[in-house]
């Protein structure tokens, strides 16, 4: 069976490419290596002794991925493709309605005058917006924070949409919580360009000297701490969850959606200490204002996933933040090096 990976050279797509090929699957992938390095595509080759096809394509030119398809005949595509900043969104909304948008719909155009309608989406915990009540469920309410999370939100709509008007499409909307950790090769991992965004890789960043300390946005949360809680998942166990979705859009289920994270929330505090514990050494930090909407706690209930896919994350933190470690320290500079 052969999956096309849209955005295929970046962080999560490179760790499901891996295990895609470990389980028998041929990878093709189309990436514009707008936020990516084709490093990353010959690091899984070498972990995997697989040949992965890529193309260097844009999902906003509608010709190029059409021939493409054409070409490769995919089974089902997953569709990783897309811009993730929240702050950028916010600074520059249509380069993201542009990007994740057109692009989004520009790929079903092909994939369906191709007949290809099997699709995986990566969808995200963002269109939960500030959760009423943790953990979060699969049918609590829907809401959006900013121009990224509209972006998510409408395309799961669009999706919802298509299916409602044809149903021979399967369609899978995987809502990540928040993926860190490296695959334990320390060959692939997360290369976030310029000052990370997210805690994980800032973390990283510090601990390996690249930056001086970290910033804790806010103690006063009302959470054990006072810092924000997030439900960490390694993002193996995330790339694993794209196998079963494959498996379960082979059944013919129809538009399903499922929450892929492990349930459990740990403090930007719990992070520090755990990163600590995995590189040996004592990180700076410092408590600075809250960082405008930002919740307090997120966390998932995973059952739904557990039930209906046989999927369940099964690496801790200890190991998250030691598979992190590595690539951060075995690539201090990432993949261009
Ligand atoms: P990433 O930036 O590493 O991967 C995205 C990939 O898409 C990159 O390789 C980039 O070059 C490519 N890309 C972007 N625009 C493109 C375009 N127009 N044409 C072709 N390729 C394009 O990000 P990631 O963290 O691996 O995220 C993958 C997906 O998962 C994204 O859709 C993201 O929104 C979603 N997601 C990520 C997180 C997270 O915290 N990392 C959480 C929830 C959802
Ligand atoms: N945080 C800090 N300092 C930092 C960065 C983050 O204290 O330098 C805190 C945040 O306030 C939050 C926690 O660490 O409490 C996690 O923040 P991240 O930015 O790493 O992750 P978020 O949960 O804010 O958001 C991420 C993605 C979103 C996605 C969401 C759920 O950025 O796009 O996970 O998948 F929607």
């Amino acid at each position: 069976m052969k999956v096309l990976v849209t955005g295929g050279a970046g962080f999560i797509a490179s760790h499901t490419d891996v295990e895609l090929l470990q389980a028998g699957y041929e990878v093709v992938v189309l990436d514009n290596l707008y936020n990516a390095s084709e490093e990353a595509l010959k690091r899984v080759e070498k972990i995997t002794g697989k040949p992965v096809t890529f193309y260097k394509e844009d999902i906003r030119n509608e010709a190029g991925m059409e021939e493409i398809f054409k070409k490769e005949k995919p089974d089902a595509v997953i569709h990783f493709a897309g811009l993730k900043a929240v702050g950028e969104s916010c600074r520059e909304p249509l380069k993201y309605f542009d990007n994740n948008f057109t692009g989004t719909i520009n790929l079903l155009k092909v994939m369906e005058r191709t007949g290809c309608k099997n699709l995986v989406f990566s969808s995200s915990a963002t269109v939960y917006g500030i959760p009423e009540t943790v953990p979060i469920t699969e049918d609590a309410p829907l809401s959006v924070l900013n121009p990224y999370g509209r972006t998510k939100l409408v395309i799961e709509d669009m999706l919802r949409d298509i299916y409602a008007a044809d149903s021979t499409w399967n369609i899978a909307l995987l809502r990540y919580f928040n993926p860190i950790g490296a695959h334990e090769s320390g060959e692939i991992g997360e290369d976030p360009q310029g000052i990370p965004n997210n805690l994980l890789p800032y973390v990283a960043k510090v601990a390996v000297g690249e930056l001086e300390c970290i910033n804790v946005f806010g103690d006063d949360y009302d959470t054990p701490d006072g810092t924000g809680v997030r439900d960490y998942i390694h993002v193996v166990d995330l790339a694993i969850g794209h196998i079963k979705a494959l498996e379960k859009l082979a059944t013919n289920p129809g538009i399903v959606t499922y929450n892929l994270g492990t349930g459990i929330g740990y403090s930007v505090l719990d992070i520090i200490h755990n990163f600590e514990k995995a590189c040996g050494k004592t990180l700076p930090y410092k408590i600075v204002e809250r960082r405008p909407g930002d919740a307090a706690i997120c966390y998932s209930d995973p059952t739904k996933a557990e039930k209906e896919l046989g999927w369940k994350a099964e690496r801790g933190i200890d190991k998250m933040c030691e598979d992190s470690w590595r690539w951060q320290s075995k690539n201090p500079k990432g993949y261009n090096a």
